[in-house]
């Protein structure tokens, strides 16, 4: 990563020479032409690692302790959950769907999808170069990266593995899914994530994990939402509580802290060590 950002000073500083030795007339502000870039401090790589993390984590926490938790406690998960006559909150992926809808609201580039070669849901399927990455992932276990010359996309897929039995008896039993025999562990599908450049400053790359939290922060604000107009059911108390404890539904601080305590450290870590300090 040095050798990027060290022709990026170096390019900068051409384009400096240049525009000071030629430019200046007319009255523009001759320091909006030598302002220095922003140094490309990650590769998009780089950077889709420290957001896939990051999403792992969030999504963990909350299928087994938002939904797993809450199931038991009588709040609902259901995939009509948006619908005006279902009360209940967002299954995981669902979740995750809210989470990249308002990614995609934001001004940061980046595209986030879930999908599989076994769907429940067809527009689920991958398809084109997705496919057949999704294929060396079926083998390898291991993420790929590629770009797509159609979208002219990066991409990342991740592997998203049946973590916990919820995963594999809701799939198996649903009625419109493809695929019967899923086991614990399997890789049920994967986590697709796009971006436009090869490479990113740091504050790109921060950005990009401020709207992916603000995503996360806003999507749970929908499901509370949700949860506070229920009118059939009794509409649980929100509170700083885990659903373990009672008919309660945590409420959004205390679940991002949580989310917080679970990955915080590790994503400053993972960004503090592309930190250019030559
Ligand atoms: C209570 C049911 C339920 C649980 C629990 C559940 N899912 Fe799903 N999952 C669904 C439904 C329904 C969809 C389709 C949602 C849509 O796109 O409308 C889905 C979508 C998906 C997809 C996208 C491809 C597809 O099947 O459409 C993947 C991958 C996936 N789930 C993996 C998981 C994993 C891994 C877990 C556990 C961490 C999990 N699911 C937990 C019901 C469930």
């Amino acid at each position: 990563m040095k050798k990027i950002s060290l022709l990026i000073v170096f390019t900068t500083l051409v384009a400096g020479a240049f525009f000071t030795s030629c430019g200046g007339g007319g009255g523009a502000d001759p320091f909006a032409e030598t302002a220095p870039t922003e140094a490309k401090v990650l590769s998009v790589e780089d950077a889709f690692r420290i957001i896939a993390h990051e999403n792992e984590k969030t999504r963990t926490l909350y299928t087994k302790k938002i939904v797993g938790l809450g199931k038991t406690a009588g709040i609902g998960f259901h995939e009509d959950w948006e619908k005006a006559d279902v009360e209940a909150g967002p299954l995981p992926a669902l979740f995750l769907r809210g989470t990249s809808n308002e990614i995609q609201k934001s001004n940061v580039p980046l595209g986030l999808y879930l999908g599989s070669d076994f769907p429940i849901v067809k527009a689920n399927k991958f398809t084109g170069v997705q496919a057949e990455k999704f294929e060396a992932i079926r083998e390898t276990a291991e993420p790929e990266f590629f770009y797509d010359e159609e979208n002219e996309l990066y991409t990342a897929m991740f592997p998203d593995f049946a973590g916990a039995a919820p995963c594999v008896s809701c799939h198996n039993d649903h009625p419109n899914t493809s695929k019967t025999d899923w086991a614990l562990g399997d890789i049920m599908g994967a986590t697709t994530w796009t971006y436009p450049e090869d490479s990113l400053t740091m504050n790109e790359t921060l950005a990009m994990v401020k709207v992916y939290r603000e995503g996360v922060a806003n999507t749970y604000e929908t499901f509370l939402q949700e949860v506070r107009a229920f009118k059939e059911k009794d509409v649980p108390e929100i509170t700083g509580k885990w659903s373990s404890e009672g008919y309660v539904v945590p409420a959004k601080d205390f679940f991002l802290e949580a989310v917080n305590e679970e990955v915080g450290a590790e994503t400053f870590k993972e960004i503090m060590a592309f930190v250019d300090n030559i």
